[in-house]
């Protein structure tokens, strides 16, 4: 079974009575419900955390090398700062989306830069708490993909497609 870490980072905790207009009035223990909801639909095994603590952070992604898959992450006011979650994201190389539940293009200009987008498969901003079921259902399909194999040259020179262009 896939096994995806989904992490919250920093003030996340208080969604539902912080800064409503911005962030919405759900909490996060029914995003948490949602996103495991989903998760069993899709029969994949999530594991669900918040830190208030760039280390922790950085910690939980270290450990995800061994027995993820993928990583869904909001860093949030981490996301314009940390460059050691930026590093360990690189360092354990697996797919991540990076989620926003506000538009961080369209606020101050500070949240425009993600230091964590370089390292990621894509970025859902804007989109509210439907943006963490968007990136399971993304990562999961992205996972799942079954890759087409690279043919031998020989066998592409004669593949039917070739031959009707000549
Ligand atoms: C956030 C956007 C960040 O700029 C902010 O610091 C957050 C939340 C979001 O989900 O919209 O705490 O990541």
């Amino acid at each position: 079974m896939l096994r995806i870490l989904v992490l919250h980072g920093p003030n996340l905790n208080l969604l539902g009575t912080r800064e409503l207009g911005i962030y919405g009035s759900v909490p996060l223990d029914a995003i948490d419900a949602d996103i495991v909801k989903l998760a069993d639909e899709l029969s994949v095994e999530v594991d669900v955390r918040q830190s208030n603590h760039e280390g922790e952070l950085v910690t939980w992604i270290q450990e995800a090398r061994s027995g993820y898959q993928g990583v869904i992450i909001n860093p949030a006011a981490y996301t314009h700062t940390s460059v050691a979650i930026r590093d360990a994201l690189a360092a354990v190389n697996l797919p991540t989306i990076e989620v926003h539940l506000s538009n961080i293009h369209q606020r101050e200009d500070f949240r425009r830069q993600s230091y964590v987008a370089g390292v990621t498969l894509g970025q859902i901003s804007g989109l509210g708490s439907a943006g963490y079921l968007l990136a399971l259902r993304g990562l999961h399909g992205h996972l799942t993909a079954r890759r087409p194999k690279k043919e031998p040259s020989s066998k592409m020179a004669t593949s039917p497609r070739r031959a009707r262009r000549r």
